[in-house]
């Protein structure tokens, strides 16, 4: 790939990933690297830019995480964020006050004046609010730097040497509650770096199509195909280069919501790949008689996956690439090792070990989230599998509670469905991150017309979260919530209550099971 690069140097912060976002925003490939990564490397590849993190540390610990001093002398302009202006200060010969002397820490919302000559703030506002969050301060200057932003506590605030076009915010201006932060990286990779701006989907999917040609030659290509967005977007961006050298893989496990196989099978009807739905619902179902406890269900229906996709493999013979759909996240987390959480990163899980192949392709492997789903809508790809939400591996199994039969299957998918359509109509799909329906195993007492019942309660479940790892209850309006109900105790047997779940993640988790 030959766009114009500009690197993060991941110092532990925990916004580092943000950072690499923010500057993709700008429509400048970058990537995070670690502190540790060797200065020649660094030159080697050639960055127009250095943008060094926030951590956790003080500079003047003696295990803080350091570059060697070249680092400054490679001639490239580096933006110094919190602790990166802090480690620039430090390292060039100025003077970091301890936090324990310090009276000038600051945390939160913080009101800043700019030097609108410094070309990381001209056109902007001279006044403006930033997010702050630092102990250590910065005392005195290295020689070069003037002050070039100030705020009542901190009067270097936002520093610069435009000779050496090294810059540094004692601020976070990647996070939203810096008004302007998004400009100031702007300034900074477009007036101090010189980019151009030439990282989009689409300059992405022409040179990620020619580079898997190129490896793939006329080899043949397995991808498992769960409808999600990553396996979908990969599905389509292996069918545009090697097209029928592909075969997509969807086990239909039986417990995908209401019509879902079919429309993930119909999404890819036009497109050039050897497309196999396996029907393993019987399998499946199967398997679980009797099954009430969620891990056994989960363990359950992972082994169950990988011997049936493991029994399609064998029948298309020998695969020479396996595709998985890791993004840049996992890859972040699991390869930088500084971070002040690192989670290992399981893909698919197991597959790898249970299918002879050559070698494995990871088509979005650079990729954000959010960027997966352009390059998915880039490529043509259904409005519907690029939006769509998350759905957990053993579908619907986690969202009957207790023992599983096919007419609690059935009425789960049915009033999942109304769920679903009544948000959609409310206009809400995009705003509430996963929304769906539980079938509880708690009956209880209703009347209908003249008649008593003795009937399931059906719980719905809406939130809002940006990483899943802690999520917060959708405020749906009662409204909403109301015409729900009313169409799924009119439409759907067996179910005479519903209930609204307020809890958030912690204490409570996402999916009930
Ligand atoms: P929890 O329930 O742990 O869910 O708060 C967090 C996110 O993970 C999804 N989830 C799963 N995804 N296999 C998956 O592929 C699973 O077993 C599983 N369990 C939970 C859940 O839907 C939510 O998005």
């Amino acid at each position: 790939m030959d766009n114009e690069l500009v690197l993060v140097i991941d110092f532990g912060g925990q916004y580092n990933q943000l950072i690499a976002r923010r500057v993709r925003e700008h429509n400048i490939y970058c990537e995070v690297i670690s502190y540790k990564t060797p200065v020649e490397e660094i030159k080697a590849r050639n960055p127009k830019g250095i943008i060094f993190t926030g951590g956790p540390n003080s500079v003047y610990l003696e295990d803080a995480p350091r570059m060697p001093k070249e680092i400054f002398e490679i001639g490239v302009p580096i933006l110094g964020i919190c602790y990166g202006i802090q480690f620039m200060v430090y390292s060039l010969g100025g003077i970091i006050g301890k936090a324990n002397e310090n009276a000038a820490a600051e945390f939160g919302r913080t009101d800043c004046e700019f030097d609108l000559s410094c070309p990381v703030f001209n056109d902007l506002n001279q006044k403006s609010v930033v997010w702050m969050s630092h102990n250590d301060y910065i005392e005195k200057l290295p020689e070069g730097f003037k002050a070039a932003g100030h705020s009542e506590k901190c009067p270097f605030a936002a520093i610069a040497d435009d000779l050496r076009k090294f810059y540094g915010v004692q601020f976070h201006p990647e996070v939203n509650h810096t008004e302007e932060g998004k400009e100031m990286l702007g300034n900074f990779l477009y007036k101090v770096c010189g980019c151009k701006g030439d990282w989009t989907m689409s300059n992405y999917a022409k040179t990620a199509i020619a580079q898997i040609r190129e490896k793939v030659g006329s080899g043949k290509v397995l991808l498992a195909l769960s409808g999600g967005v990553d396996s979908s977007v990969a599905c389509a961006l292996l069918s545009k280069a090697v097209g029928d050298q592909l075969t997509c893989v969807f086990v239909d496990h039986g417990f995908m919501r209401k019509n879902e196989g079919d429309e993930v099978e119909a999404a890819f009807k036009d497109w050039n790949v050897n497309f196999v739905r396996v029907d393993a619902s019987d399998r499946f179902i199967g398997k679980l008689e009797g099954v009430s406890d969620p891990e056994t269900k989960r363990k359950t229906i992972g082994e169950e996956f990988i011997r049936v996709f493991e029994e399609e493999a064998k029948k298309i013979g020998k695969v020479d690439y396996l595709v998985q759909g890791t993004i840049y996240p996992d890859v972040i987390e699991s390869g930088l090792g500084d971070a002040a959480v690192i989670k290992s990163h399981h893909n698919v899980g197991g597959l790898p070990d249970c299918v002879d192949f050559k070698e494995i392709i990871e088509p979005l492997r650079l990729l954000f989230k959010d960027e997966v789903r352009k390059l998915g809508t880039e490529l043509g790809l259904a409005d519907y599998l690029v939006w769509r939400q998350p759905f957990p591996g053993p579908g619907l199994a986690i969202r009957i509670m207790g023992e599983i039969t096919r007419e609690k299957l059935a009425i789960l998918q049915d009033a999942d469905l109304i769920f679903r359509e009544e948000i959609a109509a409310a206009g809400l799909d995009r705003s509430i991150n996963q929304y769906f329906a539980v079938l509880t195993n708690m009956r209880s007492v209703g009347v209908m017309g003249d008649d008593r019942t003795y009937d399931y309660a059906l719980a719905l479940r809406g939130v809002t979260t940006t990483d899943f790892m802690t999520a917060d209850f959708a405020r749906i309006p009662y409204e909403v919530l109301e015409k729900v109900s009313v169409r799924v105790v009119n439409e759907v047997k067996h179910i005479n209550r519903v209930v609204y779940d307020v809890t958030s993640k912690p204490p409570a988790t996402i999916e009930w099971e």
